[in-house]
């Protein structure tokens, strides 16, 4: 089990990409933390992992707010002893608005980026100092192909996730915190087939080489290699798990 002993806070696990973190993370010994605005499907997910003989707590969170996000870490403590690694996947998705970066409203604009540029940044401002009380951890960042190709400010929030990425590996290295962000593709999670609909299929014909949609299992690994020790050099690096979007013919 690689992950005995560790304790994981993975943001917007309640469903979709960060449910499959979750419950992947607790299959190898990892006590998680299932953080979302969502408590009933966040609950019921951490019920699934402990009736599947793992640990897991809900702790109701909003990732753009700093209380919230720092009574989750004190939670997380008070629960599991400390944090050892994060995930910060919550984002605004499935249902955000289709509009413009020169028309969206801007008190909409400023809550989606707190919460999906900002709240990675909240998040690990509450957990850092936990893990460096443990001597070190790791974090991985949510992005999405999303940075890389026209998406408007959904893209842009992802851009700003890369770079902290890249800054947050700067200033928590010493510490022995490791930060690194994944990109994914396209992939078939129940926001996708709100946000994509029909397109969906589109863009995996059009702009994937390998042709079908990214599950939320595709994703597991490379979360799971950038978490473990098998990655103790590797920091500030943005890996896409892509299909091969990104790269096109
Ligand atoms: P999803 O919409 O199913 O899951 C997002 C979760 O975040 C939900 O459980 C939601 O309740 C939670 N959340 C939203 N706002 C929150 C807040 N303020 N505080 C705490 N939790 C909050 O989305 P999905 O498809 O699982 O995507 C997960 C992540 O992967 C997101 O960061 C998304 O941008 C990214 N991504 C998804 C892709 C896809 O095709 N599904 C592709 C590339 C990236």
């Amino acid at each position: 089990m690689r992950f005995a002993e560790k304790v994981a806070v993975v943001t917007g696990a309640a469903q979709g990409i960060g449910e499959a973190y979750a419950k992947a993370l607790a299959a190898q010994d990892a006590a998680v933390v299932v953080a979302d605005l969502n408590v009933d499907a966040g609950e019921a997910v951490a019920k699934q992992i402990e009736a599947d003989g793992g640990r897991a707590i809900f702790v109701r969170t909003d990732v753009s707010d700093p209380e919230s996000a720092n009574a989750m870490a004190q939670a997380a403590v008070q629960a599991f002893g400390g944090i050892d690694l994060l995930v910060n996947n919550a984002a605004i998705y499935g249902e955000m608005a289709f509009d413009l970066l020169v028309t969206v409203d801007w008190d909409y604009y400023r809550r989606f980026m707190s919460v999906n540029m900002d709240g990675a940044l909240v998040v690990t401002r509450a957990c850092y100092p936990h893990m460096q009380a443990r001597g070190g951890g790791a974090i991985v960042n949510q992005s999405s192909t999303a940075a890389w190709l026209y998406s408007g400010f959904y893209g842009l929030a992802k851009v700003g996730i890369n770079g902290l990425t890249q800054q947050l590996a700067h200033e928590l290295g010493g510490m022995r915190i490791r930060v690194n962000a994944i990109a994914p593709g396209p992939t078939d999670t129940a926001a996708t087939r709100t946000q994509a609909g029909d397109a969906a299929h589109d863009i995996v014909r059009n702009s994937l080489a390998i042709k079908r949609m990214g599950q939320p299992e595709d994703m597991v690994g490379a979360c799971l290699y950038l978490l473990s020790d098998d990655a103790s050099w590797v920091t500030g690096q943005i890996l896409a798990v892509d299909g091969g979007q990104v790269f096109r013919s």
